[in-house]
């Protein structure tokens, strides 16, 4: 089993990573040395470049080759071969970090992992299991603004077929 763990934090004490390790030792207890663990420090990823942005707007991103668009293929390829993903991600200004929304935009690509539809975009990854490890100084109860949780959901929802 490949589990896929995204760290968005780097602070040694990290609550949403601890959160996380929690998470996949229960895996790892479970499936003993059956686990294959990745673990992904989005906070080193560079943000997408204009080549990037130009191919995608071009839709011939396949032949292009930037190195952000190797990198796009890297992550792409390691999100797919994931049985499982689990993200730790602390709240920054209510929403994710940067770093994780890099991440988000280098693999959420047309073509590749999407297709645009009139009805949106459609997912085209296959289903798998899915834990998000948050962190936040607030609550998240309501009364502070979270566009966390529903940008993650919206990206990381169960396809039509698995609802
Ligand atoms: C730049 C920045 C913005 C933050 N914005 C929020 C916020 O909007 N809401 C909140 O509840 N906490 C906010 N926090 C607090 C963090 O979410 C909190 O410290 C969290 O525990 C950090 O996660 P970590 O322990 O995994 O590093 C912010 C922290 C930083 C550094």
């Amino acid at each position: 089993m490949n589990i896929l763990l995204i760290r968005a934090s780097n602070r040694e004490l990290s609550i949403s990573n601890q959160l996380a390790d929690m998470i996949l030792q229960t895996y790892q207890k479970t499936y003993h040395a059956e686990t294959n663990v990745q673990i992904l420090n989005a906070y080193d990823l560079p943000h997408i470049d204009t080549d990037y942005a130009e191919s995608l707007r071009s839709r011939h991103n396949d032949d292009a080759m930037s190195a952000s668009l190797v990198l796009s293929d890297t992550l792409i390829e390691q999100l797919r071969s994931a049985d499982v993903l689990i993200i730790a991600t602390p709240m920054h200004n209510f929403t994710i970090p940067s770093c994780l929304k890099a991440w988000v935009d280098h693999v959420v690509r047309i073509g590749k992992t999407f297709t645009a539809t009139s009805e949106g975009k459609i997912g085209t990854l296959a289903d798998r299991p899915v834990y998000i490890a948050i962190s936040a100084g607030g609550l998240l109860d309501g009364n502070q603004p979270d566009f966390l949780q529903n940008y993650l959901k919206q990206y990381l929802k169960p396809s039509a077929s698995a609802r």
